[in-house]
This record gives C-alpha cells, structure tokens and sequence, in this order.
C-alpha cells in the first residue's frame, strides 16, 4: 500500500461549518404508542435462541418499563427512554417503528446480527444522544437524516457493511463527541465541517476506502483547530485517543510529542510504507534511481515531519497556544504542494 491515501486524507479535511440550530422537540407519542412500537420491534428482530423472552406482549399493557434492556423516563410514567441489547443474536431489520419511541436517548444494540438499512425515520428522534449499532450487519447509506438529532453525543456505526459516502450534514451535529465508521465500505471524502466539531474527540474512519475531497473548501476563520489538529495526530500514528496504551497519563499528543521530530519515523501507523530507501549491498547501490529513491523518501519524511508538527501545534492544550485557521491552512496547502512535487 502507498503512503499516498492517508496523507492526501489528512490533508484534505479543510474545513468549512455551517452550525444548525436547535430542532425543536416534538413529542406526539405516550406511553401506548411505547408500547405498541415495542411490540413492532419485537416483531422484527428475532433471534435463533427465542427474542427476549421477558418481552411478554400479552401482559397488561405498559409493563414493559421492567422488560429486560427497556429503561424508562424517571420523570415521565411509562415512556421508554433507553434500549440496550447488545450481543442478543438479534437478526432482521430495524423497523422504522423504533422511531415511535419519541424519548429515546440511548439505541445500544452493537453485537447482533442486524442487517439491511437504517431507517431514516430514526432522524426523528430529537432526543437521541447515544447511537451505537457497531458489529452487526447493517448495509446501504448512513441515512442524512441522523444529522437531524442535534442532541447526538456518540454515534458508533464501526463494523458493519455501511456503502455510499458519509453524509457531509452530520457536521451539523454541533455536540458531537465519538463518531465511529470504522470497517465500513464507505467512500468519497470526510466532509470537510467534521474538522471544527468543538467537542469531537474519537473520529475513527479506518477501513473504508476514503479518498480525496474537499476542493475548494472555504476557510472557517473562527473554527477551532484542535479537533483538525487530533485528527492528523491519529492518521499519522493510525491510534485514537481512547487506546489502552493512552492511560497512566501518556496521550496522544505526548506519545507524538516525545518522539518528534528525530523518532516520527517510528511511531507512523504500519499502513503507511515509506518507500525504499536502496540496499548497500546491492550492486547497484549509488546509482542515480537509487539516489532518487533516497531523496523522495527523504522528501516524504519531511513532509510527514512537517505534518507531526503541524498536529501538535494544533492540538495543543491551551487553545491560545493553537494557531490561526488561515495558518493551518497555508501551512497544510504548502506541505500538500510539496508532497505532490514529490509523486513528479
Ligand atoms: C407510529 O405511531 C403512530 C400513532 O400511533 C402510528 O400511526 C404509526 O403507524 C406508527 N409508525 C410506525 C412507523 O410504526
Ligand atoms: C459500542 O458498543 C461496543 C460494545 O459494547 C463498545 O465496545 C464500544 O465502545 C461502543 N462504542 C462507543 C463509541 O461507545
Ligand atoms: C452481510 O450482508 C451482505 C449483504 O448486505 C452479505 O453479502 C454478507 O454475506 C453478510 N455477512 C454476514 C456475515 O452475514
Ligand atoms: C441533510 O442532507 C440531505 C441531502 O443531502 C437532506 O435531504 C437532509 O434534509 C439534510 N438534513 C438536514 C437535517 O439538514
Ligand atoms: C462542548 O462541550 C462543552 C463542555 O462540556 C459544552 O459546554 C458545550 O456546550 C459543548 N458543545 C459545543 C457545541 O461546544
């Protein structure tokens, strides 16, 4: 593999926002029709070992508040605020029901079985904070609807069979902190207003096949750099902020920091292959193709320097430390220009 994608991916994310305001809520729903679009799911969803069985339908209605992974309002009788079912077996369809469930904060069902689309009714749910369907079987688009729950804290979509391009609209989730879409088949580029979600720490997009985008991108003067800075630091390194080797006070940002600039080398994410430097014992060795090979290398590492830096300054703890976004984006279209002269 070349070193070519990831570099041109991080030097892509550039970075223009345009921030939705907040939806309004509506409720329309109540403890019946809670009920009902509980029933709908456990209609859809089966698994091999029997689904859920303390989901008993023909109970009186409305004790579904003690059904297993069902959690409900404190404030508010019989309304279902959370469901958690990870690792069920679960298999089928999400059905657009679940999107009747108008309070629902929290969709924790990673480890099932669960194929086919998201349904884009989900967009309708305001409330929603927690997505996470991560290691099912889920295909088709990531509906552009999600960007309309602007309450989204964490959404993790990694591990499935998700195609199309990431919706560019998801940058309007403004309180957005992990995305997750990771071991996809998702292509196209990373839109380009991810790069200035203040509260994003956790963006991880390995395993798809992201390429080149973001032409003509405008300059957001006011944008915060940090998240853009993150993001270099974990393409460089290929590790997120949240990896166990992160704890007992080493970061991210100091794991780059200790080893710049002389150490970058060896701290780059395996996938990126530097290319040959030319064999000394090989006869040839000194040649003039072996010489250029050395000096395009050399250049590359340059670049790659120049780009370890260019994270670290934008990730830097006190956001006064950090620079100007016109900076960042001078400095990233030089080192870009410069890598490119390098392909010849
Ligand atoms: C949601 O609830 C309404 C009212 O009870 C019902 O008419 C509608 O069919 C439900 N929608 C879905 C997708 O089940
Ligand atoms: C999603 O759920 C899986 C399984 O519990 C967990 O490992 C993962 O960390 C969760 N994702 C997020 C973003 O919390
Ligand atoms: C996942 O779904 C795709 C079609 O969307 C199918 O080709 C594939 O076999 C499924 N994989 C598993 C493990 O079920
Ligand atoms: C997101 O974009 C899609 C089209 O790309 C549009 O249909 C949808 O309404 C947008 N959603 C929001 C919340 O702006
Ligand atoms: C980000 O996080 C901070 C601190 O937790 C919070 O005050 C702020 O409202 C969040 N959202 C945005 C868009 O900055």
């Amino acid at each position: 593999m070349s070193p070519t994608p990831l570099i041109i991916i991080v030097l892509s994310s550039i970075l223009t926002c345009s921030l939705l305001g907040a939806t309004a809520l509506h409720d329309h729903g109540d403890a019946s029709t809670d009920f009902q679009a509980l029933r709908c799911l456990k209609i859809h969803l089966s698994t091999s070992a029997g689904f859920l069985p303390s989901w008993k339908i023909d109970g009186s209605l409305q004790k579904f508040c003690t059904w297993s992974g069902v959690t409900c309002s404190k404030r508010q009788t019989s309304r279902v605020v959370a469901l958690d079912l990870e690792s069920l077996y679960l298999d089928g369809q999400m059905p657009p029901c679940i999107a009747n469930l108008t309070l629902l904060t929290r969709i924790h069902l990673p480890n099932n079985q669960l194929r086919g689309p998201i349904p884009t009714e989900l967009g309708q749910l305001n409330m929603l904070r927690y997505l996470n369907l991560s290691s099912n079987n889920l295909s088709g688009m990531i509906p552009s609807t999600l960007s309309s729950c602007s309450q989204f804290r964490v959404i993790d979509l990694g591990s499935n069979s998700f195609s199309g391009e990431i919706p560019p609209n998801l940058s309007q989730c403004s309180n957005m902190q992990q995305l997750k879409l990771d071991h996809n088949r998702l292509i196209g580029g990373i839109p380009e207003g991810l790069g200035i979600l203040r509260n994003l720490s956790v963006l991880h997009l390995a395993g798809n096949t992201l390429t080149e985008y973001g032409y003509g991108s405008k300059i957001s003067t006011e944008g915060d750099v940090y998240s853009y800075g993150v993001i270099i630091l974990e393409m460089l390194t290929g590790k997120r902020p949240t990896d166990e080797l992160f704890k007992d006070g080493l970061s991210l940002y100091k794991f780059v920091e200790d080893s710049f600039p002389e150490k970058i080398g060896e701290i780059l994410d395996p996938r990126m292959i530097i290319p040959y430097y030319g064999n000394r014992d090989e006869e040839e060795a000194g040649s003039s193709s072996d010489q250029e090979n050395h000096q395009i290398a050399a250049g590359i590492m340059g670049c790659i320097t120049a780009l370890a830096k260019l994270g670290l300054l934008c990730a830097a703890e006190t956001p006064k430390d950090r620079p100007a976004m016109q900076d960042v984006y001078a400095d990233a279209i030089t080192i870009k220009e410069e890598f490119s002269a390098l392909q010849g």
